[in-house]
């Protein structure tokens, strides 16, 4: 069993708010392993505590067409929440239950390990982007620690005021550029890797030299 199965098996027997009671399944969060992109939602809708899976009802759908629009699947990426149990009548999450959720966020991402997290919404977003107003920060990208954090309004913001539609669409679109450099950044050899290879080089040169104008011996 992979540490994520483990992981959703231990989530899926969580009591340590409130929102256990009331929960029909928790959501942990699907998607690939190893994915380079991780987009981190708010909270399980109705939708999403019956079937036990992120993003499955009418922002669910709003959200694959915006993957699709950057030719990505749900497949290909891995798609996560911030509090893993429906807050009852999908009000807003309350902050002792993030922060009881906190933990398990955190390892799915040391696990998972993705070159880039987008948040969508308010809460996903202050978490990565401490202090920032999502009016002002969506569209926007910050890097820390080698991972490159993007915010979005969340796909259902869309639903209750259209205008809002084509600024998520948009914002979308600006995902693969900073996907490409994301990992273009991750596979750039560390300062001590990239001095050791110009020894390597260096010693390999001379050896081909070497071997390309054989030493004369001297017959006396
Ligand atoms: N909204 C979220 O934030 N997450 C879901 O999984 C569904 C709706």
């Amino acid at each position: 069993m992979s540490s994520l199965t483990e992981l959703y098996e231990k989530i899926a027997k969580c009591e340590a708010c409130r929102l256990c009671k009331q929960r029909k399944r928790a959501v942990p969060g699907e998607g690939r392993e190893d994915a380079e992109i991780m987009f981190i939602g708010e909270a399980p809708g109705w939708h999403e505590d019956q079937q036990g899976r992120p993003f499955v009802g009418p922002a669910g759908q709003f959200l694959d067409e915006l993957l699709q629009s950057i030719s990505l699947k749900r497949s290909e990426v891995y798609i996560a929440n911030v509090v893993k149990c429906r807050p009852p009548g999908n009000r807003d999450p309350l902050p002792d239950e993030i922060g009881a959720c906190r933990n398990w966020l955190d390892r799915q991402i040391e696990l998972i390990k993705p070159k880039m997290i987008v948040t969508l919404g308010r809460y996903s977003m202050a978490r990565f982007f401490p202090g920032g107003v999502i009016s002002k920060v969506h569209g926007t990208a910050r890097k820390s620690e080698g991972v490159t954090y993007f915010a979005m309004y969340h796909p259902a913001a869309a639903l209750h005021q259209g205008s809002l539609r084509k600024v998520i669409m948009e914002d979308m679109l600006k995902i693969p550029s900073f996907l490409t450099q994301a990992e273009a950044a991750s596979e750039e050899p560390s300062p001590q890797k990239a001095k050791k290879a110009e020894k390597v080089e260096k010693v390999e040169k001379v050896e081909k030299v070497e071997q390309a104008e054989p030493k004369q011996l001297s017959m006396f």
